[in-house]
């Protein structure tokens, strides 16, 4: 049996999925039934629980070969660090306490760095606490940066007529479709072959920069002039705001823009077959991308 958190989520549903697809039993974790149910339609057992409720998720780890873990994200919360921090210490006794022997937690390019990498921090901090569990075998799976991200840049298209955002233009960052982080921890899950503490990079097709992506975005929505703009701080901390985020998060992105632009945080893995995967953001711009921008602009 397999545990898998955030199950409604881009990764964790691509894993459980990926899991019943090999006709494995599996427990899913999210907040609502009805939002597991197309799992549970699958075959899936639902199970809903917060992740901060560590007697809950012990009694969901219990008798799993191997389990998912995420912190989730929370794009309005007031101390981000703080509620990572209690998420990952109800993660770790969990585990612990469940006796659980294999684990598959997500991490992020730049959980090396203990501190200024905004909520990247958080993962490392979920590391070290996964790291001090005697017995427990975890794979960190360090990924890139989410090609999701740029499903914000429908709305700056809209607004601006440009995408725009913190990151340097010319900053070549590993960009990973989530689906794919799905796939590679449901191949971790499915042959359970590691043991101890390891950390393994997930970078993505290729290293792509924002000014790229961007020119990526315009061929395939017909606006071939489409630029990227980088926007200072005290631009983007707004509009962040006006996107939904509180401004605690949106100061940790902040955080972690400048981290990326500056290399502090970066890729540690030299490109590689193991680290690279298959989805190019050509296929995710048409994929995802196109479909949202039709739908919005239709919207409008
Ligand atoms: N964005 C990036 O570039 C990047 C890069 C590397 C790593 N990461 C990390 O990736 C992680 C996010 O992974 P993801 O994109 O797969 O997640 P996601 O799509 O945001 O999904 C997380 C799921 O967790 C569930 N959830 C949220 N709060 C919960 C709670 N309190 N208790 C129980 N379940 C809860 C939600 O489902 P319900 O609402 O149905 O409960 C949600 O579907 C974060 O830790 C982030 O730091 C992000």
């Amino acid at each position: 049996m397999y545990v898998v958190t955030g199950a409604t989520g881009n990764t964790g549903h691509v894993v459980a999925s990926h899991l019943l697809d090999q006709k494995k039993t599996v427990r899913v974790i999210g907040r609502s039934k009805e939002r597991l149910q197309p799992l549970v339609d699958r075959g899936a057992e639902a199970f809903v629980a917060d992740l901060n409720d560590q007697a809950a998720l012990t009694k969901a780890f219990t008798g799993a070969e191997g389990v998912y873990a995420i912190i989730p994200p929370n794009a309005t919360s007031q101390d981000y660090r703080s509620e990572q921090r209690r998420a990952a210490g109800a993660l770790a006794g969990a585990l612990e306490q469940s006796g659980a022997k294999h684990a598959v937690a997500l991490s992020s390019v730049g959980a090396d760095k203990q501190a200024g990498t905004g909520p990247v921090a958080g993962l490392h901090e979920l590391e070290e606490i996964l790291n001090r569990i005697a017995g427990l075998n975890v794979v960190h799976l360090r990924a890139g940066y989410f090609m999701e991200n740029t499903l914000g840049q429908v709305g700056a298209i809209g607004a601006m007529g440009k995408t725009a955002g913190p990151l340097r233009g010319d900053l070549k960052l590993p960009m990973i479709a989530t689906k794919d982080i799905g796939n590679k921890a449901a191949e971790w899950l499915l042959t359970l072959d590691f043991k101890g503490k390891q950390t393994r990079e997930l970078l993505g097709q290729r290293d792509l920069s924002m000014d790229e992506a961007t020119a990526i975005i315009g061929k395939a929505i017909e606006n071939p002039d489409l630029e990227y703009v980088q926007l200072p701080d005290a631009m983007m901390q707004p509009i962040f705001v006006q996107m939904g985020m509180s401004a605690n998060v949106a100061s940790l992105i902040l955080e972690m823009a400048e981290a990326l632009n500056s290399g502090h945080m970066r890729a540690l893995e030299q490109r590689s077959a193991r680290n690279t995967t298959t989805t190019s953001f050509e296929t995710f711009v048409r994929e995802e991308f196109v479909p949202l921008y039709r739908a919005q602009t239709k919207a409008a």
